[in-house]
């Protein structure tokens, strides 16, 4: 099993007590406000130095636990909007905020520490491809310093978690788009991240193999971990059965 924080994991313990009881509206309501914002943006606007605009005025708001979909058209700035909260582009006016750091104010390493608290996912998995399965997922410990052991003890789960554990000595190139995802899943969320951002993640996959990224995602979720994810599949977006944030020509429609 993935560590995780004892509030998460007792979500998975079978004798936790039930929380179906009945609730009152206040009650609901009470305890919606009591839900802790995990990633905020605030009339963020990037325009990109040739001119082109990424994002017009964009502001949403996503509560740890969250699943959230990004649907739009190519251009429509789905991964402008991502890049802007792992840090990877500065939004030109606005705030964007994640984890409670508002990252136009972030440098260095300060970002550095917040990229450590975000899993990120790509389409085209940005595997190494001279590293093993095992080796890609650990890389990103190593890069922080953790020990041997602390790796053994991380990157093991995190295979299990995405079924990968009797591949952990293959190269990417021996492995299949679905199960190279799934590596790239594994690299995500060795560092147990309570967000995990992904961009178009089942872009290169058949419908199968992208529907098993998603039962992963959703797996995520379940142990409490926030996820955002662009997508322009509708089919998914449907099956997956969680709320949508449509992008069109820069803004939230
Ligand atoms: N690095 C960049 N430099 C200039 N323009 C960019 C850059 N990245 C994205 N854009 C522009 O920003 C707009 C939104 O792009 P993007 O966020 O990549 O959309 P999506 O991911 O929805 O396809 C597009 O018009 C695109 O051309
Ligand atoms: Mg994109």
């Amino acid at each position: 099993m993935l560590k995780l924080p004892a509030k998460i994991g007792s979500k998975i313990n079978p004798s936790a007590p039930s929380t179906t009881t009945p609730e009152t509206s206040e009650e609901n309501n009470t305890k919606k406000s009591a839900r802790s914002v995990i990633v905020k943006l605030e009339n963020v606007r990037k325009t990109y130095a040739n001119g082109a605009v990424g994002l017009r005025d964009v502001s949403i708001e996503l509560y740890k636990g969250d699943f959230k979909f990004i649907t739009g058209h190519s251009g429509s700035g789905k991964s402008t909007l991502l890049k802007l909260l792992y840090g990877a582009e500065q939004a030109t006016d606005g705030d964007v905020i994640v984890n409670g750091f508002n990252l136009s104010s972030l440098k260095g390493n300060d970002l550095a520490m917040l990229r450590r608290k975000i899993g990120i996912v790509f389409q085209d998995y940005k595997l190494v491809p001279k590293r093993t399965v095992s080796e890609n997922v650990a890389f990103v410990l190593m890069a922080q310093g953790y020990t041997y052991k602390e790796i053994q003890r991380r990157v093991q789960p995190a295979l299990k978690m995405v079924g990968l554990l009797h591949k952990a000595d293959c190269f990417p190139e021996e492995l299949s788009g679905g199960e190279q995802q799934r590596t790239s899943i594994a690299r995500a969320i060795v560092n147990t991240p309570p967000l995990v951002l992904a961009d178009e993640p089942t872009g290169n996959l058949d419908p199968d193999n992208a529907w098993q990224v998603i039962k992963i995602l959703k797996k995520l979720n379940s142990f409490g971990v926030t996820v955002l994810l662009t997508t322009h599949d509708e089919q998914l977006v449907r099956a997956a059965n969680h709320p949508v944030l449509h992008l069109q020509n820069g803004y939230i429609v």
